[in-house]
């Protein structure tokens, strides 16, 4: 059986919860595509505020937006030009003002997107130390360097752009300068001291603004190894590879870490930071979340993990032991607006995170749902991207003339398909963009979306938005559910069976393709599909979790 709670009332005022963001589960909304407010087409603040009372009822603590700084868009807003303002697309800093009050009054914490390792060219720095020349001391804030080859028409190294094609662009004077993504980001060099100044400034800003944290974009990337040494014959980093490089996870970075922590703590209510740092191994990205530093890191070791049992207990026993020494929570990741959403991931063969084909839609979702369940009973934080509690798949089959993507211009072939889990949210089964805005929709959404819309599946037991509510709602009913900082597997399972006790609970995935025959653990609670124990056991369908009250 699948039990439904109500959604939760009452939610704790931002700042009286101790500890908040060690099991919270928050919500990422992409401000392109979440709702618009003024019809453009093109989602906006307004937007986000007009449906935070749908997240309260989601039952998340806290939301990250992705961000919606003044910028140009050549990397859809990671490319900000005044980290101080807001694109006019996005509306006003009167609007984030009301929608950070809003936010609280619900209960709701908000976090915003920092981007450190690089600007726009757009950014003031950045242009004066263009239009003033070679001798321009602002072009220390860079990373400018002479070419190599005779007439320095090479680039100073070897290092490629995450996006593809080099890592430097040389400039109508001949010198070069380097952009680890597109080349409208240039990097900053974090080893002159006004970088740092400004970044604690803009910290500063965004806090005085009411936020009650950041995400870091990039956190692993903002110090390179001395000297910018070339990489050689190591293969060049895809886009968000978990590689050894000269340009990322170098030791320095946690100096500005610890820097920053002592800024968070200065203001009240407990403000967070979690890093985005995709580091080789869970013990590497631990070091971004030693008590001085930040507070949380997305485990990206989690989110690319295939679809089964035995992968999927070692990476939870690691991530938990390697955040264990730190006292950091472990934090629990599926989706985000970079990689393909876990539900095409999972109708696939698996295949990394960049996947192209829709797959079998069915059995994605069914994984999907299962996935989703298993995650939100672990200890720790959960991360939950705008839309995955639709279900929605990835758009597999954009026509290339409306894509964004830099790196689809950039790398063809390569990467460039996160277009495809950025296609704006369906809130009703009619209308102009199904109620995303009065204007169409940026990226067309398929047909198919009217019924994995809000009001299709509002109400309805069986839908994954439900089961979404259902499951964060028994999430903070259930003693200690988030909390914690392991889990205790229960033996003698079937293979391709886990099972798995917290306090007053089992939570039992079967990640194989068949029906497996096991004891009942307790008084089934929720289920991602439905099962009817019987006598004392229960046939756990394929690709099933399910939740025990013991
Ligand atoms: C991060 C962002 C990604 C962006 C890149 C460059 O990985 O999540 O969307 O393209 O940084 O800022």
């Amino acid at each position: 059986m699948t039990q439904h709670l109500a959604a939760p009332t009452g939610h704790s005022t931002p700042g009286t919860h101790t500890g908040w963001w060690r099991d919270a589960v928050i919500y990422q909304v992409y401000p392109r595509s979440f709702a618009d407010a003024n019809g453009d087409g093109m989602g906006d603040l307004e937007g986000v505020r007009s449906r935070l009372p749908y997240l309260r009822d989601l039952g998340v603590d806290a939301v990250w937006l992705s961000p919606f700084y003044a910028s140009p868009q050549a990397d859809a807003g990671y490319d900000v030009a005044d980290y101080r303002a807001i694109d006019p697309m996005f509306g006003t800093l009167l609007d984030a003002d009301a929608m950070i009050r809003d936010a609280h009054d619900l209960g709701l914490r908000i976090i915003v997107d920092l981007v450190p390792n690089h600007t726009s060219d757009q950014y003031e720095w950045f242009k004066r130390a263009i239009n003033d020349g070679p001798s321009s001391p602002l072009r220390d804030r860079y990373h400018f360097r002479a070419g190599k080859g005779e007439n320095g028409e090479l680039p100073p190294n070897d290092w490629e752009s995450i996006f593809g094609g080099p890592a430097w662009t040389r400039t109508a004077d001949g010198s070069w300068y380097l952009h680890l993504f597109a080349p409208e980001q240039p990097d900053l060099n974090w080893e002159n001291p006004a970088v740092a100044d400004e970044f604690r400034s803009i910290l500063r800003f965004w806090l005085d603004m009411g936020v009650d944290g950041f995400r870091i974009d990039v956190a692993h990337g903002l110090v390179k190894a001395e000297g910018l040494p070339d990489i050689g014959g190591a293969e060049q980093l895809k886009l968000l590879g978990n590689d050894v490089m000269p340009f990322f996870d170098q030791d320095g970075v946690h100096e500005i870490y610890r820097s920053w922590r002592k800024i968070l703590d200065e203001y009240p209510g407990e403000r967070i930071a979690v890093a985005e740092a995709w580091t080789p191994t869970v013990e590497r990205t631990a070091n971004y979340v030693r008590p001085d530093e930040l507070h949380q890191a997305f485990n990206f070791q989690y989110l690319g993990t295939p679809w089964d049992a035995d992968r999927l207990r070692e990476v939870i026993d690691v991530s938990l032991a390697a955040m264990r020494p730190v006292g950091a929570p472990a934090t629990w990741v599926l989706s985000n607006h970079d990689v393909t959403r876990h539900a095409t991931r999972f109708a696939n063969p698996p295949g990394g995170t960049q996947i192209r084909t829709a797959g079998d839609r069915e059995l994605g979702l069914r994984r999907a749902r299962a996935a989703t369940l298993l995650m939100l009973a672990l200890p720790g934080s959960a991360y939950v991207y705008q839309g995955e509690e639709l279900g929605l798949p990835d758009v597999t089959d954009l026509p290339d003339e409306v894509r964004q993507d830099p790196s689809f211009f950039r790398a063809a072939g390569q990467d460039g398909f996160r277009d495809g889990c950025r296609v704006p949210i369906p809130w009703t089964t009619t209308g102009s963009s199904y109620g995303f805005g009065s204007g169409g929709s940026w990226l067309p959404q398929p047909d198919s979306w009217s019924g994995l819309s809000v009001q299709a599946q509002s109400g309805d037991p069986a839908s994954t938005l439900e089961l979404y509510r259902s499951a964060i709602a028994l999430r903070r009913e259930l003693p200690g559910l988030g909390a914690g900082e392991s889990v205790d597997w229960l033996p003698g399972m079937p293979a391709g069976v886990l099972a798995f006790a917290r306090p007053g609970f089992v939570c039992t995935v079967n990640t194989t393709g068949r029906a497996v025959r096991i004891a009942a653990p307790g008084r089934a609670v929720l289920a991602s599909t439905e099962v009817t124990p019987a006598d004392g056991e229960v046939v756990l369908p394929e690709d099933t979790t399910v939740w025990w009250a013991v």
